[in-house]
């Protein structure tokens, strides 16, 4: 397994915020977490990435336990986090947000730069900007660049909070698009969703999280075919 997350709860200022999550996946998966607002979504990547510490359960990583280790460990072993609402330096180019990103090669300026010109072509907008100030960027573009900032690292799971988030519907699609050929080419993903539907389109399977449980889980398919997911999250 790349990740076995085995009873997680996890308790923030007192309060139970998840309780009983178990999550495993192999790599090269799309996994898909969804769920409502306050579900406990971003907690649980917070969780994995060592910045809220587990109350119970354990979280392996490749075979390691990792439970509790600090943020900077688990990022040296290859996890990255793309964070809910961007978190850009919006004064800084695009060239300099990258660099941040590349803090795990701080002592390898060659590697960086290999990976700036690999990552800009995945997405040509930052390619052909490279000097231009994030904050200038559209909506979209930002959230481009947040996913282009977590790859610099070379990931082996890429964890991202919320895609969708505040984008129109036409956007949405390229991103997704985008996130699906990622994972083609080799990039383990752990996608956490509002947008439901067009998620669990892309990913091979998908856990629902209900007030800090897990209420469901199942293919992408399945999951868009199920009768509480239908009435519940896509209004159908
Ligand atoms: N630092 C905190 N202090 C108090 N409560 C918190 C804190 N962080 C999270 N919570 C609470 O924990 C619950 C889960 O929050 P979380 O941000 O993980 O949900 P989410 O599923 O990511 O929601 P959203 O879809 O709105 O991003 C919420 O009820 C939230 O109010
Ligand atoms: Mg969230």
């Amino acid at each position: 397994m790349l990740l076995e997350i085995s009873n997680l709860g996890v308790v923030v200022d007192g309060l139970r915020v998840l309780e009983g999550i178990s999550i495993s996946f192999d790599e090269g998966r799309l996994i898909a977490v969804v769920g409502a607002n306050g579900a406990g979504k971003s907690t649980l990547l917070r969780a994995i990435s060592g910045l809220d510490k587990p109350h119970t359960g354990k979280i392996e990583f490749e075979g390691r336990d990792i439970t509790g280790w600090p943020p900077k460990a688990v990022a040296e072993l290859g996890v990255s986090m793309a964070p809910e609402g961007k978190k850009l330096f919006y004064e800084m180019t695009v060239v300099e947000n990258l660099k941040i990103g590349a803090y795990r090669f701080r002592n390898d300026p060659a590697r960086i730069t290999k990976n700036i010109d690999r990552i800009v072509g995945l997405f040509p907008v930052l390619g052909k900007n490279r000097n231009r100030i994030a904050g200038t960027f559209s909506g979209g573009e930002q959230q481009m660049l947040t996913i282009a900032r977590s790859l610099m690292s070379e990931p082996k799971l890429l964890m991202i909070d919320e895609l969708s988030l505040g984008l129109a519907p036409i956007v949405v699609d390229t991103l997704m698009q985008t996130v699906k050929q990622l994972n083609r080419e080799g990039t383990s993903i752990l996608l956490v969703e509002q947008n439901i539907n067009q998620v669990l389109k892309i990913a091979d399977y998908g856990y629902v999280i209900e007030n800090g449980e897990l209420a469901l889980e199942g293919t992408g398919e399945a999951l868009r075919n199920n009768e509480h997911v239908k009435v519940a999250y896509l209004g159908l």
